[in-house]
């Protein structure tokens, strides 16, 4: 993958761009000249556990504040533009922004009061995203006592109550059970359809296979893997997966005489089944020949097509 930069959509509009951005918190280096440039659609902010995610949704949100680099939002820079970003853009945060005693109807009206909205506007506006995120009559109680479900139905509903065009959601299906997921994956795919930019973080892969049409992958403060979702699902074709059966014996001999000949990539064994990762390239029908001569059965012989997780896993720990 080279620099890690697969993205070719050179002429598409960029919400966000960031410029070798550093980010440090005494002795720790969260964002490590973390570059990129967010397109507009659904983008999934990826990576593992204190990859730099949030230290990037908060320094574009003007919260954190960057040592170097250069970040632009919509052509506005955090720095100064605090006000007219905030105006701009929604922030659905990865903890609680929920004050206890207030009932989720009281939050979001006073967050779209925060935002500029008048009083007479902000209360029927805030019933208006409540049904959408689909909190009943919950919104008359105080959020002390929602389930965490209804709490990220109330925080997506804050973060939406000004129209804002960009959207910052920070690990919005977090703690949600199945059907919450879907339904917040469905609310995301709903703004979006409605010409609005979402940059989301998560680390729950399954959940942005589904909506994302771009990825960024971050690790260790850097931006690793960058492109849009079709590309990045794609490069398992330079992969072949070869499944095979047989003796533990006749298998190893297999295994060592398959890698004079062939570039082969890892090698895993699962309950007498053998699964080999091949990069691609020459005719099948040796290999076939070789497996019969070595008394193994192949099971399948296949493209190494990539999930999501897989792409992710190959970015991490291949460096990309
Ligand atoms: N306010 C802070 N003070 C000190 N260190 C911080 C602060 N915020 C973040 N960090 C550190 O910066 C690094 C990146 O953290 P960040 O929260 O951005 O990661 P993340 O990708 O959002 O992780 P997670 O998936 O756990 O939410 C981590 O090492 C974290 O401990
Ligand atoms: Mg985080």
């Amino acid at each position: 993958m080279g620099n890690g930069d697969f993205s070719k959509d050179g002429g598409a509009e960029h919400t966000i761009t960031a410029r070798d951005v550093v980010v440090r918190f005494g002795n720790i280096l969260a964002l490590d000249n973390f570059s990129v440039e967010v397109p507009n659609g659904i983008v999934g902010l990826l990576g593992p556990n204190g990859a730099g995610k949030s230290t990037f949704i908060k320094t574009v949100l003007g919260l954190v504040s960057y040592d170097s680099g250069d970040v632009r939002i919509s052509g506005m820079d955090p720095r100064t533009d605090v006000m007219a970003i905030r105006d701009r853009v929604g922030y659905m945060p990865e903890h609680d922004c929920l004050v206890d005693t207030m009932t989720g109807l009281e939050l979001v009206t006073y967050f779209g009061r925060l935002s500029g909205m008048t009083k007479e506007d902000s209360i029927p506006r805030s019933h208006e995203v409540l049904d959408f995120v689909g909190l009943g009559e919950e919104r008359y109680r105080p959020t002390a006592t929602y389930s965490t479900g209804m709490k990220q139905r109330v925080k997506l509903a804050q973060a939406i109550v000004h129209d804002p065009e960009i959207l910052f959601l920070d690990e919005p299906t977090n703690g949600m059970d199945p059907l919450g997921r879907e339904e917040m994956l469905e609310l995301i795919s709903r703004i979006a359809a409605s010409n609005k930019s979402l940059l989301i973080s998560s680390h729950i892969l399954q959940d942005m296979e589904k909506v994302c049409q771009h990825v960024i992958i971050i690790n260790g403060g850097r931006a690793i893997t960058q492109g849009p979702m079709s590309v990045l699902l794609d490069q398992g074709r330079d992969r072949k997966r070869l499944q095979v059966r047989g003796d533990p014996k006749a298998l190893l001999a297999f295994t060592d005489q398959l890698r004079k000949v062939r570039e082969v990539i890892s090698v895993s064994e699962e309950f007498g089944q053998m699964t080999i990762i091949l990069v691609n390239g020459g005719p099948s029908a040796p290999l076939l020949d070789m497996a019969k001569l070595h008394g193994v059965q192949v099971r399948s012989y296949a493209p190494d097509k990539l999930t999501l997780e897989g792409a992710f896993i190959r970015s991490v720990t291949e460096g990309a």
